[in-house]
């Protein structure tokens, strides 16, 4: 069926809970989930400008707030109990990911490589802790990234050997792919009736997006120089939360599968393909395994 983002069908009565969505195209999925009368829990690490932001944008927007910092397994663990007292989760959006200010190899506060533990290893545990709450869908954030470089599980966290960012980086989005894509398959298998999918946002910048004071404006001026001569061949976060948000909810979407911009990095949401790597069954299971053992939450679907 077709797809329109702009006319997004009723999310009246559910609840979706969307973490990093105080700015980013996470700001933009809970706006447009929230347009669509869904009641959506946005985490953040405290700031609630985007609430105020929304609540102005969208007259009657049904609101919750909950703070999560992903570096840290407490506070996963606190938030994760936040949320499991507001009630059932329809649709768990694992966007937050740290995307940059790395310059060398550092450590989430329980040790863990700061890209695979806040993007991969962060979502795996709370998705585990929260999973009895969840109803209907869990969604990760991938990334083109994992075509740029193939991940070693034997050094995931990269404790040998040079530090590479842009390597950290791709290898925790192969761990999202990883994750999203076993737990498609556990939750099959266990005959659940959650589905686990995938989306990614193309290439999307805050300064090509439908400008939003005090979320779309906080990039300082050297990025904002960047982004433009990025222009060209991007497009907004507003456009970039478009697949997310059809992976959320589009009725006709399922386990499994992974949206994406129509033309790679822009345009509509369609569906897409993930890395031969991070799909292959056996590489999913052993970051399983690895995340597991990383966080020591055991995940039993
Ligand atoms: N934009 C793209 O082109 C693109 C492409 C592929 C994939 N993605 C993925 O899409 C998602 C959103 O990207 P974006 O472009 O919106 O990035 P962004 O503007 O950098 O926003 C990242 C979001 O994640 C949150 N976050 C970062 N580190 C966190 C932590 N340790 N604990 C909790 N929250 C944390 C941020 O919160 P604060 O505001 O507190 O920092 C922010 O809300 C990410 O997973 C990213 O990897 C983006």
């Amino acid at each position: 069926m077709s797809w329109e983002p702009r006319s997004l069908p009723s999310q009246a009565g559910k609840t979706v809970v969307i973490t990093g969505a105080g700015r980013g195209v996470g700001y933009f999925e809970a706006e447009q989930l929230a347009a669509a009368g869904a009641r959506v829990i946005l985490t953040t690490r405290g700031d609630t400008t985007a609430l105020d932001l929304i609540r102005s944008r969208v007259p009657g927007a049904n609101l919750e707030h909950v703070a999560l910092e992903l570096g840290s397994l407490a506070s996963i663990r606190q938030a994760a109990e936040s949320l499991r007292e507001l009630g059932p989760i329809d649709v768990l959006i694992n966007n937050a990911g740290k995307t940059g200010g790395v310059k060398q190899r550092e450590v989430t506060a329980d040790g863990l490589e700061i890209m695979v533990g806040t993007n991969a290893y962060g979502p795996f545990a709370l998705t585990a802790l929260l999973f009895p709450s969840i109803t209907g869908r869990v969604v990760g954030l991938g990334s083109l990234a994992t075509r740029l470089a193939k991940a070693d599980l034997a050094d995931l966290e990269q404790s040998h050997g040079t530090y590479s960012v842009s390597k950290a980086y791709a290898y925790s989005k192969h761990g999202v792919h990883a994750f999203a894509l076993e737990l498609d398959r556990r939750l099959r298998a266990a005959g659940s009736g959650v589905q686990s999918l995938l989306a990614h946002p193309g290439f999307a910048l805050d300064g090509s997006a439908s400008p939003r004071p005090g979320v779309t404006d906080r990039n300082s001026a050297g990025q904002r120089f960047g982004e433009r001569l990025l222009r060209p061949m991007a497009h907004g976060k507003d456009r970039g939360a478009w697949p997310v948000v059809r992976a959320a909810i589009d009725p006709d979407a399922t386990g499994g599968q992974f949206y994406g911009p129509a033309r790679s990095v822009t345009g509509r949401p369609v569906l897409t393909t993930p890395v031969a790597q991070s799909a292959d069954p056996a590489f999913g299971a052993a970051f399983w395994t690895l995340a597991e053992q990383a966080t020591g939450i055991t995940f039993d679907v």
